[in-house]
């Protein structure tokens, strides 16, 4: 899967923790591939714990990976006990949900800009200075903004003063964690649009992590489904998310947030009813798919036997062992939302 066409390659990445010292490993990521084409968005998707940010930390070289390898651009984040962060830095930076403990509370905004550069040992003071003008103005914030402190800003704002700095060693990758997922509607709407808009002027590069798939459909190209630290589903986003291939790609579609207040509960009725009727009772999760015990779809087979992730056409590819029949006893996801 690596090439110079990707910014980001993530290869059979296994990441495991203990919940105490003696518990035996739980993995976090199993078996986790995808790679980020330059200048693309890559969304990565699923519920809480379902492993996002650990494959966020383990690219940013913040956890060690038990098995399976990283590369950023021609940085080797595996395989070497401490990753060259300079290099690092110079192709990736980050943008997390919550700006305003990103920001240094103390620090006025042009200083929390210009440190990356000083980190960089860009020492200039007026090219410095030159430098965080324009990466205000880059974010849509006057540059008179570099003057203040960020409790001077409104959320949006301080976002958009995060994805500045983040900006400023002018990175050919940025991994935005929720990035957007703590803002208001007409808010978020707005940095989305920056966020695009910066892409297509500078060939930026997203690894997109969002547990909304309404944000992932607007933002991302491709997009990978984790449940429990293991691909689902991935592909192209428009045919993951037209004709959704894994059980859980659809009940993550059926929880996306709607406008109608009546169709959100009828498509959540849904999702519930689905997801209680019909599962077998007992399930070996070692040995069997991890999403059996809540899939509407399951069968013995899926309790004994773990489905591999295989392609199943237009760049898709899918962990179940009952596609393409299950999908003949699901309403179509578009009659759900009418
Ligand atoms: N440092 C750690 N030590 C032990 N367990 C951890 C650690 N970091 C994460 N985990 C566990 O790994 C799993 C994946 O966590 P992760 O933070 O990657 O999920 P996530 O998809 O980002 O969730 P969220 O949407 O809530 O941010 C969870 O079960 C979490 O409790
Ligand atoms: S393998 Fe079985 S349990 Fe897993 S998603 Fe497919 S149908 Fe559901
Ligand atoms: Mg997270």
């Amino acid at each position: 899967m690596s090439s110079p066409q990707h910014v980001l390659t993530a290869e059979h990445l296994r990441v495991g923790f203990r919940r105490r010292r003696r518990d035996p490993l739980f993995w976090a990521l199993d078996d986790v591939s995808l790679a980020v084409p330059r200048g693309k968005t890559h969304g990565l998707v699923g519920e809480s714990g379902s492993g996002k940010s650990t494959l966020a930390k383990a690219a940013l070289g913040l956890l060690p990976v038990n098995e399976g390898r990283i590369r950023i651009a021609d940085v080797e984040v595996t395989g070497t006990r401490s990753p060259d962060r300079r290099r690092l830095a110079r192709h990736m930076q980050a943008v997390f949900q919550d700006a305003t403990g990103s920001l240094n509370p103390s620090h006025t905004v042009g200083r929390s800009l210009a440190e990356p550069l000083l980190a960089q040992g860009r020492h200039d003071r007026s090219e410095v200075a030159d430098a965080v003008r324009t990466g205000l103005e880059r974010v849509g914030l006057d540059a008179s903004a570099a003057s203040r402190l960020p409790r001077h800003f409104s959320g949006g704002q301080r976002q958009r003063i995060c994805i500045a700095r983040a900006l400023m060693t002018e990175p050919e990758l940025l991994v935005c964690d929720e990035a957007v997922s703590a803002l208001d509607l007409s808010v978020r709407a707005q940095v989305l649009n920056l966020l695009m808009d910066l892409q297509d002027e500078s060939g930026l590069s997203y690894l997109f992590i969002s547990h909304d798939m309404n944000v992932v459909e607007r933002m991302c190209h491709d997009v990978t489904v984790l449940y429990r630290g293991q691909v689902m589903e991935t592909g192209p986003t428009s045919a993951v998310t037209k004709t959704p291939a894994h059980p859980y790609t659809r009940a993550l579609l059926l929880a996306a947030p709607v406008a109608d207040p009546t169709r959100q509960v009828a498509r959540r009725q849904l999702a519930v009813s689905q997801a209680t009727s019909a599962a077998p009772a007992v399930i070996d999760q070692a040995a069997g798919c991890p999403y059996a015990v809540r899939c509407p779809f399951a069968r013995a087979e899926c309790a004994t036997s773990r489905p591999t992730l295989r392609p199943v056409g237009s760049g898709v590819s899918v962990a179940c062992h009952r596609y393409p029949e299950w999908r003949t006893e699901a309403a179509p996801i578009n009659k759900e939302q009418s």
